[in-house]
């Protein structure tokens, strides 16, 4: 089994970006986390981050060929890009959206999301938990 952990703009400063918001681990920390998660679920985990709405849009794309499912974490372009939410109801796998903090808490742009209703759901406010969490959804759901 081999699931992709998607991370959009701004996430490569974690650690650092805010972290009373975002929490002081950093993306390598999380993706160590959830590789060594993954393999004790049963499954391979590969990660990447992308600033760029086209290379997320070219990784869903090939994701295709090879994961069961993704976990995605948009970022910004959560609020705003039709753009993935197409490229998503284009790949016939699973995305699970995530998202560090609370979205519901914060502004109302973050209210709104472009790719939640193309997604297989939704996990948000637990901090780097929310990809474990969405993780395992997508490594139960792929070995049923
Ligand atoms: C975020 C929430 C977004 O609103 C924000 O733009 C981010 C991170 C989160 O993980 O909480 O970059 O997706």
């Amino acid at each position: 089994m081999k699931i992709f952990v998607l991370h959009g703009p701004n996430l490569n400063l974690l650690g650092t970006r805010e972290p009373e918001v975002y929490g002081s681990m950093t993306l390598d920390d999380i993706n160590n986390k959830l590789m060594e998660l993954g393999g004790e679920w049963g499954a391979e985990v590969t990660c990447l981050q992308s600033n760029h709405e086209g290379a997320l849009i070219d990784a869903l794309h090939e994701a295709r060929a090879w994961a069961n499912g993704v976990v995605f974490n948009p970022g910004a372009y959560t609020h705003t890009s039709i753009a993935l939410r197409d490229a998503i109801s284009a790949i016939q796998i699973p995305v699970v959206e995530v998202h560090l903090s609370n979205v519901y808490a914060r502004e109302e742009f973050r209210h709104v999301s472009m790719i939640s209703a193309v997604c297989r759901g939704k996990i948000t406010g637990f901090g780097w938990r929310s990809y474990t969490l969405g993780l395992r959804v997508l490594i139960e759901m792929a070995a049923q």
